[in-house]
């Protein structure tokens, strides 16, 4: 799967195009949001960072088909925030402009609610990165992202937070503090569990609530009874 999509026609499609709420990664995803809820502790805002060890294990695929699931089947109104400023991608994955987000809030003074963009979705919203800073570090300052997540809970029911990975750089865990949950994203077969281990206890060292891990990458790995051939019927409504 890739966020971006050439058809035969070589044209470029949002990740938006390839989202299908009856497929069984969907059931997957709305799986992980109910269980969110059963973890939520009072208030119905919920902010939710997805996160990873080291590099490309998913998060960015993650957080998009969490927020799209959140929009389309929970009917939460939802923001899927890029606070991966190093390497943002949710702009590429919805097709649109990447300027106008988080370091335009930070640098410019724009106010959050009108950097935020909409997608496909009527309830799914995106705050993109942003322009390129060179001082990144700088931006990603607790009081910085503590003044953004505030602003945008008072529009939005569920705030999904694109985030870099937690042992190449420190960003995150400055600000991980903000979030009601975090989600650790594993691509499977691939990462070390030593560097697992390493993520959690930074995680844990920085007061980060580590509420569950999404195993990414999982083709061939999953038990028989996850094979939707298994029963010899697909399990969707027999009615034409
Ligand atoms: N389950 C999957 N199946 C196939 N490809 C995937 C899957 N998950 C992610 N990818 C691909 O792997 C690459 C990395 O995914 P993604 O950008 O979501 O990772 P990331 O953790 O956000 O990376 P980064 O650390 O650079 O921010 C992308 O090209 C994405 O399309
Ligand atoms: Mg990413």
């Amino acid at each position: 799967m890739s966020g971006a999509v050439l058809t035969e026609k070589s044209k470029l499609i949002s990740i938006q195009d390839v989202f299908n709420p009856e497929s069984p990664e969907s059931t997957e995803f709305r799986r992980i949001l109910l269980n969110l809820d059963k973890s939520k502790k009072g208030g119905n805002k919920q902010v939710i960072l997805i996160t990873s060890a080291t590099l490309s294990e998913g998060k960015s695929m993650t957080s998009s088909f969490l927020a799209m699931t959140s929009a389309s089947y929970k009917n939460s109104k939802t923001l899927l925030i890029d606070f991966d400023l190093r390497r943002p991608t949710i702009h590429k994955l919805f097709g649109v402009n990447r300027v106008g987000g988080i370091s335009e809030i930070i640098l410019n003074d724009l106010a959050p609610k009108k950097a935020v963009k909409p997608t496909n979705l009527d309830k799914l919203d995106l705050l993109t990165a942003g322009k390129f800073a060179d001082n990144i570090s700088e931006l990603v300052k607790v009081s910085n992202v503590h003044r953004i997540i505030e602003e945008m809970k008072f529009y939005y029911d569920t705030i999904i937070v694109d985030s870099p990975p937690l042992i190449p750089v420190m960003d995150t865990l400055i600000f991980v503090e903000e979030f009601d949950a975090v989600l650790l994203v594993v691509k499977a077969g691939v990462t070390q569990r030593a560097i697992v281990s390493r993520a959690r206890d930074l995680l844990a060292n920085h007061n980060g609530k580590l509420v569950g891990v999404i195993m990414n990458n999982m083709t061939n790995s999953l038990p028989y009874y996850y094979n939707q051939n298994y029963y010899g019927y697909n399990y969707k409504s027999s009615e034409k």
